[in-house]
């Protein structure tokens, strides 16, 4: 699955820049759009909230892929879900309670996503991961666009990979953080699922053709690892 990131999009013209990535002659269209949110007290960084999602799930029918970069999920996440975002993923590191805040989202009518911290551990969550439909391993710190991806992240997604061919859970695999051309086959040959890509797919002026390439790079890669 391939999740653009909005975030590197033109803020002036957001639902022309999600049509851009939707079906074309180049690609069938991409999964999801993901939707960075900050709070500027999560993340030093300030983007936008649930009014500007309210009008982006009119104005497209891909599914939208929430990322809550924010302090107190618990009051703020499952108003996303009540709104027809898709999947809503919140941060393991803004809450000592994330499964009531996934059961929240869940209830709401969402899909509930776990993000964690590059320097975040996967071990403490392993227990918890039947409570949610997605995880976010960042790939970079939260809070900008266009880093350096994290190789060493990969570890974890390796572990994971293996809990949940061991215990046959559903959980879709999301990295989120540099994930380009040069960067997302060793990520796909990790094991993930989703991938984010946020200046990779609009850093150019063909955001359909640089989709399209992400998803052959990454299918190609995929099944070699298997
Ligand atoms: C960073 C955001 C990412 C960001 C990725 O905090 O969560 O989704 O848009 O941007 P790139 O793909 O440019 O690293
Ligand atoms: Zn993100």
């Amino acid at each position: 699955m391939i999740a653009p990131s909005i975030l590197s999009a033109d803020f002036a013209n957001l639902a022309s820049e999600i049509a851009a990535v939707g079906p074309s002659d180049v690609d069938p269209g991409v999964d999801w759009v993901h939707v960075d949110v900050m709070d500027n007290h999560f993340v030093p960084n300030l983007t936008l909230g649930l009014p500007v999602v309210e009008s982006l799930l009119k104005a497209t029918d891909i599914p939208l892929d929430c990322h809550l970069m924010i302090t107190d999920p618990g009051r703020w996440a499952p108003p996303y879900a009540e709104a027809g975002a898709y999947n809503v993923s919140f941060h393991a590191e803004a809450t000592d309670d994330p499964v009531s805040v996934a059961r929240d989202i869940r209830a709401a009518g969402g899909r509930a996503g776990l993000g964690i911290k590059p320097g975040t551990a996967l071990a403490p969550y392993l227990e918890i991961l039947p409570e949610f439909d997605t995880l976010l391993i960042m790939s970079v710190e939260p809070g900008f666009g266009g880093q350096t991806f994290m190789p060493e992240v990969l570890g974890k997604v390796r572990e994971l990979r293996k809990v949940i061919d061991a215990e046959q859970l559903t959980l879709i695999v999301e990295i989120d953080g540099g994930i380009h051309n040069g960067t997302i086959e060793e990520a796909a040959e990790a094991g993930v699922d989703c991938f984010v890509a946020g200046s990779a797919v609009y850093g150019g002026d063909d955001p359909a053709a640089r989709v399209a390439e992400l998803r052959r790079l990454a299918a190609a890669a995929s099944s070699a690892g298997v």
